[in-house]
């Protein structure tokens, strides 16, 4: 039997499948089955207040397990589909509730991934999945990512090779007045989902990693390095001295320049920074330094994903 066959057999029997997507490995579980998606969040010490992102095989699935499908979820599927934008839409009552920690929406997506589309396709049925790390921990960009999450808990990890986005889809919620809001910004950006459907509105910034949950779906707390870890806009040089702090920094073209052990350039490039990010900071944090220094990347539209999981991950400095 292929490993894809016994990927779809684990599934049916209700039971978790990590597998690789273009953005960060995925946790994933029967959507329409509550003790297969329970799983997911016993796995992930996950608290059920926090929604998991459905993923399908395309828009004739989508339009199943979404009660409503609006003109603006036909475009933005027609343009980025697939790949990472999740639309946020009236929920199907075919999608078990505690996917979405019982909002009446659900998170649907259709990742830009071979294997996850042939997963998906296979099993005839959507697969609700986080990001197959343990919850507040690091995103899994490598299966050996979520072989160090999970050890042998998890049954069958598909193996991807690295994903090429590396951090987590955008999340558009299509169901709020007065206009869509990002919930979360991510692979797709706000100036390119507004070329497609007008404005919309954008997240609000997250400034402190200790920031308490407001809503199902809004926690901020997340991402984070075991290693305390600070942002700078510039690192100071008292840093760059002490050789038991870790620093990243910013580098002065796209590639990524590793300076010593305890020192890395990253690119400075919004997507080849965001391919990067998780795996470094997982490297990092495994470095037992004292503290872990980030160079903020500039204040400009186009570095807003990486900003954001750049401020969850740390605090100011
Ligand atoms: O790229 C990704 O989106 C990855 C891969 C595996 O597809 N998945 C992922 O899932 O990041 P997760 O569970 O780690 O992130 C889910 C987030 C929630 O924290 C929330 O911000 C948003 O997606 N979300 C999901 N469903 C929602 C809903 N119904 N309403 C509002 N926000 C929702
Ligand atoms: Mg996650």
């Amino acid at each position: 039997m292929s490993e894809l066959q016994r990927a779809v057999q684990i599934l049916r029997a209700g039971r978790l499948v990590a597998f690789p997507t273009e953005t960060v490995y995925g946790l994933g579980a029967d959507a329409r089955s509550s003790d297969a998606v329970n799983r997911i969040f016993r796995a992930k010490g996950r608290p059920s207040t926090n929604p998991l992102i459905v993923h399908v095989s395309g828009v004739a699935m989508a339009k199943v397990y979404a009660s409503e499908w609006p003109d603006a979820a036909r475009r933005l599927a027609q343009a980025f589909w697939p790949g990472p934008l999740t639309l946020v839409l009236p929920r199907s009552k075919k999608i078990a509730p505690e996917v979405s920690a019982r909002l009446s929406t659900v998170g649907l997506r259709m990742p830009n991934h071979p294997l996850a589309i042939e997963l998906i396709r296979t099993f005839d049925g959507p697969i609700a999945a986080p990001s197959a790390n343990r919850s507040m921990h690091i995103s899994p960009t490598t299966a050996q990512h979520v072989r160090e999450e999970f050890g042998a808990s998890i049954e069958l990890i598909l193996d991807g090779g690295p994903c090429t986005v590396g951090i987590e889809s955008t999340v558009l919620d299509l169901t709020c007045a007065p206009r869509p809001r990002i919930v979360r910004p991510g692979g797709i950006s706000k100036e390119r989902i507004e070329t497609v459907i007008g404005s919309v509105d954008a997240p609000h910034v997250v400034t402190e990693v200790t920031t308490p949950a407001v809503a199902p779906g809004q926690q901020e707390v997340h991402y984070a390095p075991l290693t305390p870890a600070y942002r700078f806009d510039r690192l100071p040089v008292t840093a760059m001295e002490a050789p038991d702090v870790a620093l990243i920094a910013i580098s002065r073209d796209r590639s990524l320049r590793r300076l010593s052990l305890h020192r890395i350039e990253m690119p400075n490039e919004p997507d080849a920074y965001a391919h990067h990010l998780y795996a470094v900071l997982r490297e990092f944090d495994h470095l037992q330094a004292r503290a872990i220094h980030i160079e903020m990347p500039p204040d400009a539209p186009a570095w807003s994903a990486v900003r954001d999981r750049l401020r969850r991950a740390t605090n100011p400095g």
